[in-house]
């Protein structure tokens, strides 16, 4: 595209990134000249862009080009008279950082949590956003190293954008290739405009499968372990949500988030159904027990004495309750994990249950399964609307989730209003 059409492009519509904070991270390889359509174009939008430089990013484009476009010195070094603690200010100053291109030994370090220059050392030090853009030759791509490291940045959040596949250095055809930067951008904008999608909401979300005794050493319970739903509480934090957790899951505590442990069915209800009276969501991704035993023996069941006779008891469907109690406004989130067809049952949740959306999702299918960090839902409206969300990792299915509960809450509050 010519100067001239994109010139007229940014002036025909309002600059979608006006007064956004941004910190552009441009590392060592040989797309980093792209980086600089990526900040002019940035600027178009209105953001104001700090640059931060690794040296051998240097080796490729001059800071100089960086500085003009951006009308901001180019930052560089951790090392500095005039601030002791450049990556906190920076982390702290931005809405998101964003790192174009990406190389392997960059996304190693971050993916490892190791801090050896300024800009490594302001993704950890951020609670912003952060998109990365890889590129490098396809074999570098494809190792199994780089994939982990990739698999492990997304599952804590971080977007990644691209590669593409196409023309690499060298004349090799493959995926490794920068993404387009209007691409880049676009997804930016999207990042940014998400991100405090649920400030001001209170959202409750449970996690984890529930483990009903049967005497002090032995439960009843399923394979569920809580990743979808501590990405689920992550998530909204992430966007702004004051989160509570109810969980039963051993997983680590999700940034922002308020966690109340439980462990049986009632244990949660009671705990559930305490929380949500003030909460505008709440997403019911835990695998909660339909049955507990109806009595809890007293000691340990000895074998000697036989095979136990389990009289099995309904437990409260708390997802019905919370149906029955909805107030105007909330947003209820169940869950179904079917072997064979979730859609059918998905629907029967959503008319039984009298819930806003069903998150349905067939744990036989690879890839798919409790225990993994990938997840594959379909997710169910009250309206009768369908959609897939792709097999990608547990927080990006969050993401996927939230973004229909955020819709959700626009047309739950104008129904309410109304
Ligand atoms: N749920 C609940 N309280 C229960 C059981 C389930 O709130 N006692 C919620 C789960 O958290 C989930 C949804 O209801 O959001 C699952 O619905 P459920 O009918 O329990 O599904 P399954 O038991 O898996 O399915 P089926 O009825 O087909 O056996």
């Amino acid at each position: 595209m010519d100067e001239g059409a994109a010139a007229g492009e940014a002036a025909s519509a309002a600059p979608r990134l006006a007064g956004r904070r941004l910190v552009l991270g441009v590392t060592g390889g040989i797309a980093a000249y792209k980086a600089v359509e990526v900040c002019r174009r940035l600027v178009d939008e209105g953001a104001h862009v700090v640059p931060v430089m690794t040296a051998e990013a240097e080796r490729f484009v001059g800071a100089t080009t960086f500085s003009a476009l951006a009308s901001e010195p180019v930052r560089r070094s951790l090392w500095s008279d005039a601030d002791p603690v450049p990556h906190t200010r920076l982390g702290q100053w931005a809405e998101l950082v964003l790192v174009v291109p990406a190389t392997a030994r960059f996304l190693g370090l971050y993916a490892h949590g190791i801090a050896e220059g300024l800009l490594s050392a302001t993704v950890l030090a951020t609670r912003a956003p952060v998109v990365v853009c890889p590129a490098m030759h396809t074999e570098m791509w494809e190792h199994p190293a780089v994939q982990d490291n990739v698999a492990t940045l997304r599952r804590r959040g971080v977007v990644v954008v691209g590669p593409a596949s196409g023309r690499l250095a060298g004349g090799d055809v493959g995926a490794g290739r920068l993404a387009e930067p209007a691409a880049i951008v676009a997804a930016v904008t999207d990042v940014l405009c998400r991100a405090r999608d649920l400030a001001g909401h209170r959202v409750l979300v449970t996690a984890g499968g529930t483990r009903e005794p049967i005497d002090p050493v032995r439960v009843l319970t399923n394979r569920s372990s809580g990743k979808q739903g501590h990405a689920l509480a992550e998530a909204a934090a992430a966007r702004g949500a004051e989160v509570v957790l109810v969980t039963t899951a051993d997983q680590p505590v999700p940034a922002g988030a308020r966690v109340v442990r439980v462990e049986t069915a009632a244990q949660m209800a009671e705990a559930v159904l305490a929380e949500a009276p003030s909460c505008d969501v709440v997403i019911m991704a835990a695998a909660v027990a339909d049955f507990r035993p109806a009595r809890v023996a007293p000691a340990k069941l000895k074998k000697a004495e036989g095979p136990p006779a389990l009289d099995l008891v309904p437990t409260e469907d708390i997802l019905a309750e919370l149906g029955r109690r909805r107030r105007p406004g909330q947003v209820l989130v169940g869950f179904a994990a079917e072997t064979g067809d979730p859609l059918a049952s998905a629907e029967a949740k959503l008319a039984a249950k009298g819930v806003d959306l069903v998150v349905a999702n067939d744990v036989s299918r690879d890839g798919v399964g409790f225990e993994g960090e990938t997840n594959e839902v379909v997710v169910v409206d009250q309206d009768g609307g369908r959609q897939v969300v792709s097999l990608r990792s547990k927080r990006e299915v969050a993401d996927a989730v939230l973004d229909r509960v955020v819709e959700w809450l626009g047309a739950r509050g104008d129904r309410a209003g109304g």
